[in-house]
């Protein structure tokens, strides 16, 4: 029998890392286990089954990836029940998900003695889990998957709290902004990770994520991981002293694609084949935001009058009342049967992205998709709908320079006439373009050999083993 405590240790060891359940978390930190288990550390991945069932499905395989054992256990909920009910799934995840880790990591434990868990890698919410690891007497590490600067701010609301400046619904009050240094653009009110004022119960949910980050950041983690590179953001990593930068994480370094929840389209690549060098304009808003009817119609109206080519990614649901998408009459007609347009529901984005024929990025400003944009060193047209988005919409914009706003009307609408105005803009900017290029040779410096990504991993790795 194996007993309780006393993990592997003086060996390689056995990570267990535990994503939170949604695409923008479960990618980064599979890419980042892919290259742990690269450097022969045994690593349990664990989602949940709704997720794990969701990966299998998309990437057609229940194989283990690339020395990367998948695993999952139960998010609480009946296996019909709709996870998209924010306040539900994290309730639920809140009070069920410790107990069937626990069950399975004494299951791995007393599977094999020279295997057991001996470090947890976990989603810096998920504070229950990083507080389990010391029950089982293993290292517990937080991940985080936005930008150092989200987590510097997280670290500051008990600080707002405390002097009376943020409620506990998550509004400011009595300022109309908050800046932690120069160097980092200042966050408006409504702008924050936890951030939603159209419905302060979901806001209110986020809010409660942001301290369970905030307290596992202080409290629980050795290290807290992060997807970033220290050149990108030096400021905000300055001020985390636990933070450590081993970013950018893409395809490229970690090799193959199999962390999408939806089946990628790669009919795209083909298509892109057709078209000329940096013509393309591509449009992604990643896997959560949404678009009303009226705005999606603005979209496609908008592409269209640009007169150039382009790239959209509609998931089934992109609208925020669940209703089926629908296109501006005739439009698909005009813009898509010509071959001037091409709509996919989910696309293999790190790989448009390096397309030689895509020239921009219009992007809901998620932090995955602003580092993959970011390495391939393209114009960003910014789109934020909530959480960081408009944080890192302000790093593109204001601090980097590599991108420009697209801006709502006195009605909250992107209109299409500015959607065409920022695309003409953009594609003509030179100063913007040689931004991105600067930015892109820094991202890939930063994970080559004896980069600050690069030098910050091998510490990690020494550490697990050393230890
Ligand atoms: C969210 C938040 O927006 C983000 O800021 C936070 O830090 C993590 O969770 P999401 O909104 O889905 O994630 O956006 P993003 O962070 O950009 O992640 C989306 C991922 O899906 C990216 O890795 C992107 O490459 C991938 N993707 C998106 C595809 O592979 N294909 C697509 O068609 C669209």
């Amino acid at each position: 029998m194996c007993g309780k405590m006393g993990a592997t240790k003086g060996k390689r060891g056995h990570v267990l890392a535990v994503p939170f359940p949604a695409q923008g978390h479960v990618t980064p930190l599979l890419k980042f286990s892919r290259l742990i288990a690269s450097h022969g550390v045994k690593l349990t991945f664990v989602n949940t089954h709704f997720i794990h069932n969701k990966l299998a499905a998309a990437t057609n395989s229940h194989a283990p990836q690339l020395g990367v054992v998948l695993a999952s256990i139960s998010d609480g909920l009946p296996d019909d029940d709709d996870r998209s009910d924010a306040f539900k799934l994290w309730e639920s995840l809140n009070s069920t998900m410790a107990g069937h880790l626990t069950e399975l990591i004494e299951k791995i434990n007393a599977s094999n003695c020279d295997e057991k868990i001996s470090c947890i890698i976990a989603d810096v919410t998920l504070e229950w889990i990083l507080e389990l690891a010391r029950d089982f007497g293993a290292q517990s590490f937080g991940f985080t998957p936005a930008s150092a600067a989200s987590l510097a701010m997280v670290l500051q609301i008990p600080n707002l709290i405390h002097q009376g400046n943020l409620d506990l619904n998550g509004t400011l009050k009595g300022i109309e902004s908050v800046r932690l240094t120069d160097e980092i653009p200042a966050w408006r009110k409504d702008e924050f990770a936890w951030s939603f004022p159209i419905d302060l119960k979901t806001q209110k949910i986020m809010l409660e994520c942001c301290l369970c980050g905030e307290k596992s950041a202080r409290f629980r983690s050795t290290w807290l991981l992060c997807n970033t590179f220290y050149e990108l953001e030096s400021s905000a990593c300055d001020l985390s002293p636990k933070l450590l930068p081993i970013g950018p994480l893409l395809d490229s370094q970690c090799r193959a694609n199999c962390s999408s929840f939806y089946v990628e389209d790669t009919s795209c690549l083909r298509w892109l084949d057709e078209k000329a060098v940096a013509s393309v304009i591509y449009v992604s808003f990643g896997s959560l935001a949404v678009l009303s009817h009226h705005q999606l119609q603005e979209l496609a109206l908008g592409l269209e009058l640009s007169g150039r080519p382009f790239l959209w990614v509609v998931r089934s649901n992109l609208t925020n009342d669940g209703s089926r998408v629908e296109y501006p009459e005739g439009f698909l007609g005009r813009v898509c049967s010509g071959g001037l347009g091409k709509i996919v529901e989910w696309a293999p984005q790190e790989r448009v992205l390096s397309h030689p024929s895509v020239g921009c990025f219009l992007s809901h400003c998620g932090w995955n998709s602003t580092l993959e944009g970011l390495a391939a060193a393209l114009p960003f047209l910014c789109w934020p709908y909530f959480a960081d988005q408009y944080h890192n919409q302000s790093y593109v914009c204001d601090k980097w320079k590599i991108g420009l706003r697209i801006e709502q009307d006195e009605n909250g609408i992107r209109g299409r006439d500015e959607i065409k105005k920022k695309i003409e803009i953009v594609v003509g900017d030179d100063d913007i373009k040689a931004n991105a290029l600067r930015l892109k040779e820094m991202a890939t410096m930063s994970v080559a050999q004896e980069g600050s990504s690069f030098l910050n991993f091998q510490r990690f790795i020494d550490h697990l083993i050393m230890e």
